[in-house]
């Protein structure tokens, strides 16, 4: 991965992992003083325009960052070539995107756990039915994968 990296990170919902991965992404990139271009995106559709569930936004609040401006959008081919890497936070989600990507996609597209050494293949678990303790553990998870990123980005 090169400075000039853009990442954006997908999930179903675009309200509970993806945005986590996102702010887990911009704050250490703030840390690294690295200016990158960070998003996310949904494979579904049905939280379109909504801003991140309510406990996503309490969870990074509680690790510093403000994410209530964020506004959940569904992921479209045109992605495919406006960002470096695209990042899915499960295997169902990366197949969606496989399935997905134009024949001309210049994108690199990875499951997040796998820039985690010794967690390559693993999911980043849907926290939706979940409870606070499980947006902690998506958090855990997230900003284990952002550092790694942000390690590939500075080496
Ligand atoms: P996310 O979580 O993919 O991490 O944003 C979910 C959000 C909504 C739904 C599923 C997962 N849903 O079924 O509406």
């Amino acid at each position: 991965m090169s400075s000039n990296a853009s990442v954006l990170f997908v999930c179903l919902g675009n309200i509970c992992r993806s945005p986590l991965a996102e702010a887990a992404l911009r704050l250490e990139a703030k840390k690294a003083g690295l200016n990158i271009v960070i998003d996310s995106a949904g494979t579904g559709d049905w939280h379109k325009g909504e801003p991140p569930d309510m406990r996503a936004q309490y969870t990074a609040h509680q690790n510093g960052v403000d994410i209530s401006t964020y506004r959940a959008r569904q992921i479209e081919p045109a992605d495919f070539n406006r960002f470096t890497h695209i990042i899915a936070l499960d295997r169902s989600n990366l197949a969606a995107l496989e399935k997905m990507r134009p024949v001309n996609a210049e994108a690199e597209v990875r499951l997040l756990l796998d820039y985690v050494p010794g967690r390559a293949g693993q999911a980043v678990a849907d926290p939706y039915y979940g409870t606070q303790k499980d947006f902690d553990i998506t958090w855990r998870d997230v900003s284990e994968g952002a550092k790694q990123i942000i390690g590939l980005l500075t080496r």
